[in-house]
C-alpha cells in the first residue's frame, strides 16, 4: 500500500470515529408501554430520556421496550424536545427529546434491581439538537458510579454522540452521573443497560473498566447498515467501517458459529463481512487517533480483533497473517482464521501510548492469500478503583431519600467524591474500606411518617439527629443494634410508644445518649405513659423492664454524679448524703428524663473548621487555648475552645478527661457539647454564652450592660451552686483549681455558669496567665495561700478563690489593684473596713441601689471564704446557704418598698439572718448583732492574718 492510501485510511478511522457520533437512524412507532424503572425479561434497562412520564413505547427495529426516565431521576432536570430544524424524519424518536439537567454539580440516573458482581454495558446517548435554542454546545463529564468515564464534548448539534462502558457493578444498582464542569449545562438522549455473562470481555474487572472507542464491522457497503439488537443477542451497536477504494469485501450467507467458550460473542451477522486488501500483494491496513481529553491525556487501548474465515479454502491454499501496531507485532504467532466459525486476536493490557495507531495485518511469506478482518473493537481503559460508599450505607441512603423525599444536593454516591458528599451527612475515608457514614443530620427537613428501618442499616452511624421533624409511630428498636451510635437525637417530634429496651440498655451502659424531648405521645416513663389504646399483657412486658432499667441508670447515674439537677433552692441546704439516699428511688424519673443530656459528642478537626468557618471569630484566649465562636448543624450556637499544643497531657488521658467532662451537667456549670481530639489538635466544645465572663460585666471599664447588686448576688449563688456541684456533686470532688471572674460565664438572662472546670485535670500547661510551672494551677489575686505553700488543692482553695470573686462583686475592683502596686482586693477592702466606711468599698457605680445588709453579709461571707487557714473557711455548700440568707436579705428589702436599704427587720427565728434594724447612716459605727460582731471579729482577724505580710 501507497504512503497515500495510508492516509486515506486514517481518515477514514478517524471519520469512523465521527460515525459513531451521528447513528441511529432508526424509525420507532410502536404501542404505549407502561413505565418501568427495573430491568425487562432480558436484563435490559432502556431509557428513552425526556419523554412524559407513563408513555413508553416499543422500538419497531430493535422491538426493544423504550420506557421513560422520570422512575430513575428522582425528579431533577427538566425535558425538552429538540429543536424543530433537527427533528428530521430519518432521526431516531429516541433522539427527539431528552433530560436536561441546569441545576446542581452532579445529576444522576439509578438503574437499580441489578445483580451484583456482574459485568454491564452501559450506553448513554446524547444528542443536543439545539434543544434550549441557545445553539451552545456543552461539554461535561460522565461517571459511571463514582468513576470517571469520559467527557462528553458535544461537537455538533445534529450528531448522535454514544458512550459506552463495560464495567462490573459491585452493588445491586449502579448510577450514572452527569456532571457540570461549568462548560454547559448537562443532557442526555438515551441510557441502555445491558447484563453480559462474565465470562465476556476478559479484561473488564473489578478494578477496571473499558470505555468504548469503536466497535467496527468491517464488509457492509452501506454507513448505514448497524447492528445491534436482536442480531447481537447482548445488543452492541456495530458500526459499518467502509473504505472500497482500499478493500475488498468478502461475505457469507452461512452462519459463523461461535467457538466453544467465545469470550466475545460477536455475533454472526457482524462476522459474514470481512475486508480483504483490494490489491491481493497489499496489506490490510487502519488506524485512529487517539481520543485525548483533559483527564486522560493519551489512554491505553486495548483492541478485539475478530476473524472468521470465510472463504472455504482449496487445500493447497493459506491465509496466514501477523498483526502489527506501529510496525511491531501484537502477537508473536501468525494467525489462520477458522472457516465459519468467529475468533479474536485481543490485548489484556493495554498498548503503549501512542498519539496514532496503525495497525497493518501481514500476510505472512506461507501464506497465499491476502489477509482478512471482520471487526473490531477498540476500548480504552477505566480504572474502577476509586470505590463508592460502603454499598449498605449507600442503598440505606438512597432508601432514606427516597421515603422522606429530600432533594438538597442527595445525587449520585453520599460519600464519592468528597467534593460531592451529600449534604448532612459525614463520611469517613480510610484506605483500606469504603467510605462509611458516620454522622447523618436530618434536623428540621420536614419528615414525616415513621422512622424508616433504613436507618438502621447504616452499621457505621454514630450520630443521628432526626430531631425537629414530624415523625410518628414508635422508635425502632433495632436503632440500639448501631455499634457505632453514640448520639441519637428524636427531640421535637410526634413519635408515641416507649423508648425500646435495647435503647434504655445502650443509656444504662452509658454507650448512647438517647435526646428524646418534646414527643407529647412518648411515654417515658410508667407513669405518664399514656397506654390506653393497646391495653393488653404485651404492655405490662414491655413497661415492667423500662422500668426496672430505669431504676437502673438513674443508679448508674447516681454513681457518676450524686445531683444532676437541683430541684430549687430550698433544697439546697440537704446534704449530699441525704439527697443521694431520698432521691434515687423515688427520683428515677427525674434522672431519666435528664439522661439525655449525657452528652458525648466527638468531632473531628475538620467539622471543627467548619463549625467556626476556620477559627474566624476569636471569643477570647484563656490558659488553655483559644475560644471561637462557631455553629452545630442545626445552627446552635458554640464556644469551640481549641486547645494550646503544648499540653504535656497524653492522648488517652484528655479523652477520658474530656469524656468525663463532657458528663457533667449542672445548670450552673457551661455545658460540654462535645471534644475533638484528631491529630495533636485538641478542642472542647460549650455552649456559647452570649452575655461572655462576669468579668465583662464589672470590670471598671466595662462596656457591657451594668449589673445592679440584687443580679450580681444571684450571680454568686448561681456560680457557688456550680461549684458546690463540682465538689459535691461528683465523686471524687471535682476541684476547679481557676475560679475568677473571667471563668464565670453568662447565659443571655444573665444566669452564670462556671466555665474551664476539669480542665486543670485535663491538662498539664504552663501560660503565663498562670503562676507556675508544673502542677501549680491558678491565676494571680486568686491563688489560696495554704495551696501556694502546700502545692496540694483543696476544695477550699476553691472557696478562696470564689471569696475573690465575691469582693469583687461587691467592689467592682479587681482582684489584685493595678493602680495600688498589685494590693490585693482583700487587703483593700480590709483597709477601708478597718476605717469603719462600708460604702467606701462598694461599688460606686451601684449608686446605693442596694441593701447595705446585704452587702455586709457579703463581705462577711467573702472574707471568711478568704480566710488564711483553709480549715477555717465554709464549704461551697455553707457558701450557697449564707448567700441564700444575703438574698433574702434584700428580697425582705425590697418587698419594703421604698424603705429598702434602709430599714431591715430581722427574722429572729433566723439565726443567719439576725442582722438587727440597720440604718445606712450608722452603719459604719453601729453594729449590734452577734452576727455582726462575728463579722467584725473576722475581720479583725483576718486583718491581723494578712497584715503582716501586706504592710
Ligand atoms: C415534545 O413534543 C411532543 C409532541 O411533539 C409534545 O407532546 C410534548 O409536549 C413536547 N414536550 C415538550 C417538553 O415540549
Ligand atoms: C471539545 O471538542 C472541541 C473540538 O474538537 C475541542 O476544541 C475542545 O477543546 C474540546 N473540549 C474539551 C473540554 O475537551
Ligand atoms: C507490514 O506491511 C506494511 C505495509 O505493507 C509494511 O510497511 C510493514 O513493514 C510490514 N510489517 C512487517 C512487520 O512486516
Ligand atoms: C512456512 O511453511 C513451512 C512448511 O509448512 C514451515 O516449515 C515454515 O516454518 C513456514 N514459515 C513461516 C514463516 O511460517
Ligand atoms: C408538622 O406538621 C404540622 C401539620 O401538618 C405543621 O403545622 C408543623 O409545622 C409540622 N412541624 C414540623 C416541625 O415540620
Amino acid at each position: 500500500m501507497t504512503s497515500s492510501s495510508l492516509e486515506r485510511s486514517t481518515a477514514r478511522a478517524m471519520a469512523a470515529r465521527l460515525w459513531l457520533r451521528i447513528l441511529c437512524i432508526a424509525v420507532a412507532t410502536g404501542g404505549v408501554l407502561q413505565a418501568r424503572a427495573q430491568p425487562d425479561l432480558k436484563g435490559f434497562i432502556s431509557i428513552d430520556c425526556g419523554i412524559e412520564a407513563k408513555t413508553g413505547y416499543v422500538d419497531d427495529m430493535t422491538t426493544l421496550s423504550y420506557v421513560p426516565d422520570d422512575g430513575f431521576t428522582d425528579g431533577a432536570g427538566t425535558n425538552h424536545n429538540i429543536s424543530v430544524e433537527y427533528m428530521t424524519p430519518s432521526i431516531s424518536k429516541r433522539y427527539h427529546n431528552l433530560r436536561s439537567f441546569p441545576d446542581g454539580a452532579r445529576s444522576c440516573y439509578t438503574l437499580r434491581s441489578l445483580v451484583p458482581g456482574l459485568k454491564y454495558l452501559i450506553r448513554a446517548v446524547f444528542m443536543y439538537g439545539n434543544y434550549d435554542g441557545l445553539n451552545k454546545l456543552p461539554v461535561f463529564d460522565l461517571y459511571i458510579g463514582v468513576d470517571f468515564l469520559t467527557t462528553v464534548n458535544i461537537t455538533r448539534p445534529d450528531g448522535a454522540a454514544l458512550e459506552e462502558a463495560i464495567v462490573v457493578v459491585p452493588d445491586d444498582f449502579v448510577q450514572v452521573c452527569l456532571v457540570n464542569t461549568g462548560a454547559g449545562t448537562p443532557f442526555i438522549s438515551g441510557l441502555d443497560l445491558r447484563p453480559l455473562k462474565s465470562t465476556l470481555y476478559p479484561q473488564v474487572t473489578e478494578t477496571q473498566g473499558l470505555s468504548l472507542f469503536g466497535r467496527w464491522n468491517f464488509g457492509p457497503t452501506s454507513n448505514t447498515e448497524i447492528i445491534r439488537y436482536p442480531e447481537d443477542p447482548h445488543d452492541r451497536v456495530w458500526l459499518p467501517w467502509i473504505n472500497p477504494t482500499d478493500w475488498a469485501v468478502i461475505s457469507t450467507t452461512l452462519t459463523v458459529q461461535h467457538i466453544e467458550n467465545d469470550i466475545f460473542e460477536a455475533p454472526s451477522s457482524v462476522m459474514r463481512t470481512a475486508i480483504t486488501p483490494r490489491n491481493a500483494s497489499a496489506n490490510l491496513q487502519f488506524s485512529w487517533e487517539a481520543y485525548t481529553q483533559p483527564k486522560d491525556p493519551v489512554p491505553g487501548y486495548i483492541a478485539n480483533f475478530h476473524f472468521a474465515e470465510l472463504q472455504l479454502l482449496p487445500s493447497n491454499a493459506v491465509r496466514e497473517f501477523r498483526i502489527n501496531l506501529n510496525g511491531r507485532p501484537v502477537y508473536n504467532e501468525s494467525y489462520k482464521p477458522t472457516y465459519l466459525y468467529t475468533d479474536a486476536i485481543f490485548n489484556r493490557k493495554p498498548f503503549l501510548r501512542y498519539l496514532m495507531y496503525n495497525i497493518s495485518i501481514n500476510a505472512t511469506a506461507n501464506s497465499t492469500l491476502p489477509p482478512i478482518i471482520n471487526a473490531v473493537e477498540v476500548f480504552s481503559i477505566i480504572p474502577t478503583t476509586s470505590v463508592g460508599t460502603d454499598s449498605h450505607d449507600a442503598s440505606a441512603m438512597m432508601e432514606i431519600k427516597a421515603k422522606y423525599e429530600m432533594k438538597k444536593n442527595w445525587v449520585g454516591d453520599p460519600c464519592v467524591p468528597n467534593t460531592l458528599a451529600w449534604d448532612r451527612l459525614t463520611c469517613s475515608y480510610s484506605s483500606s474500606s469504603r467510605p462509611r457514614i458516620t454522622s447523618l443530620n436530618m434536623s428540621s427537613s420536614g419528615l414525616t411518617g415513621d422512622i424508616s428501618s433504613s436507618f438502621t442499616s447504616l452499621k457505621a452511624v454514630q450520630y443521628l439527629n432526626l430531631s425537629n421533624n414530624n415523625l410518628t409511630g414508635s422508635i425502632p428498636d433495632a436503632l440500639s443494634q448501631l455499634p457505632s451510635l453514640t448520639v441519637l437525637d428524636l427531640t421535637g417530634n410526634q413519635l408515641s410508644g416507649s423508648i425500646p429496651y435495647g435503647l434504655l440498655k445502650r443509656i444504662q451502659d452509658g454507650s448512647l445518649d438517647l435526646r428524646y424531648g418534646n414527643n407529647p405521645n412518648l411515654c417515658t416513663n410508667g407513669n405518664s405513659c399514656q397506654l390506653a389504646e393497646r391495653k393488653n399483657k404485651l404492655v405490662i412486658y414491655i413497661v415492667v423492664p423500662i422500668v426496672l432499667v430505669v431504676v437502673i441508670v438513674s443508679i448508674a447515674v447516681i454513681f457518676f454524679c450524686l445531683r444532676t439537677r437541683r430541684p430549687g433552692p430550698v433544697s439546697n441546704s440537704i446534704g449530699p448524703q441525704n439527697e443521694k439516699k431520698a432521691n434515687a428511688p423515688k427520683n428515677g424519673d427525674q434522672m431519666h428524663s435528664s439522661l439525655p443530656r449525657l452528652e458525648n459528642r466527638r468531632f473531628t478537626y475538620q467539622e471543627l473548621e467548619m463549625m467556626t468557618n476556620n477559627f474566624q471569630q476569636e471569643l477570647g484566649r484563656g490558659g488553655f487555648g483559644c475560644v471561637y465562636d462557631g455553629f452545630l448543624e442545626d445552627h446552635t450556637r458554640v464556644a469551640v475552645k481549641l486547645m494550646f499544643k503544648n499540653s504535656q497531657q497524653g492522648d488517652k488521658e484528655f479523652l477520658a478527661e474530656a469524656q468525663i467532662l463532657t458528663r457533667i451537667h449542672h445548670k450552673n456549670l457551661v455545658s460540654m457539647i462535645g471534644y475533638s481530639k484528631d491529630g495533636d489538635n485538641m478542642a472542647l466544645v460549650y455552649e456559647y454564652m452570649p452575655e461572655g465572663t462576669l468579668h465583662e460585666h464589672i470590670a471598671e471599664n466595662s462596656n457591657r450592660r451594668f449589673l445592679p447588686w440584687r443580679q450580681r448576688l444571684l450571680i454568686a449563688l448561681e456560680s457557688a451552686q456550680g461549684l458546690e456541684y463540682l465538689h459535691k456533686g461528683c465523686n471524687p470532688p471535682l476541684i476547679h483549681r481557676d475560679v475568677k471572674t473571667t471563668n464565670i460565664l453568662l447565659n443571655a438572662m444573665l444566669e452564670a455558669k462556671i466555665a474551664d472546670f476539669g480542665l486543670s485535670k485535663a491538662f498539664n500547661q504552663n501560660n503565663d496567665t498562670h503562676v507556675s510551672t508544673n502542677t501549680l494551677v491558678g491565676t494571680p489575686g486568686y491563688v489560696d495561700p495554704e495551696y501556694l505553700m502546700t502545692m496540694q488543692p483543696t476544695t477550699k482553695s476553691d472557696v478562696y478563690s470564689f471569696g475573690i470573686v465575691l469582693l469583687e462583686l461587691v467592689t467592682g475592683k479587681s482582684a489584685l489593684l493595678k493602680d495600688l502596686d498589685n494590693t490585693s482586693i482583700i487587703q483593700w477592702v480590709e483597709q477601708h473596713l478597718v476605717r469603719g466606711n462600708i460604702e467606701d468599698v462598694v461599688d460606686a457605680r451601684m449608686h446605693g441601689d442596694h441593701d447595705i445588709n446585704s452587702v455586709w453579709k457579703a463581705i462577711d461571707i467573702a472574707l471568711k471564704c478568704t480566710m488564711q487557714e483553709s480549715a477555717r473557711r465554709p464549704t461551697m455548700t455553707d457558701v450557697v446557704a449564707l448567700l441564700q440568707e444575703c438574698i433574702e436579705l434584700e428580697n425582705k428589702c425590697s418587698k419594703y418598698g421604698n424603705m429598702t436599704s434602709h430599714f431591715y427587720t430581722t427574722n429572729s427565728e433566723n439565726h443567719h439572718s439576725s442582722y438587727n434594724m440597720y440604718n445606712v447612716d450608722q452603719s459604719t459605727n453601729v453594729i449590734q448583732s452577734d452576727d455582726a460582731f462575728e463579722v467584725r471579729h473576722d475581720i479583725a482577724r483576718v486583718s491581723m492574718d494578712i497584715g503582716p505580710v501586706a504592710r
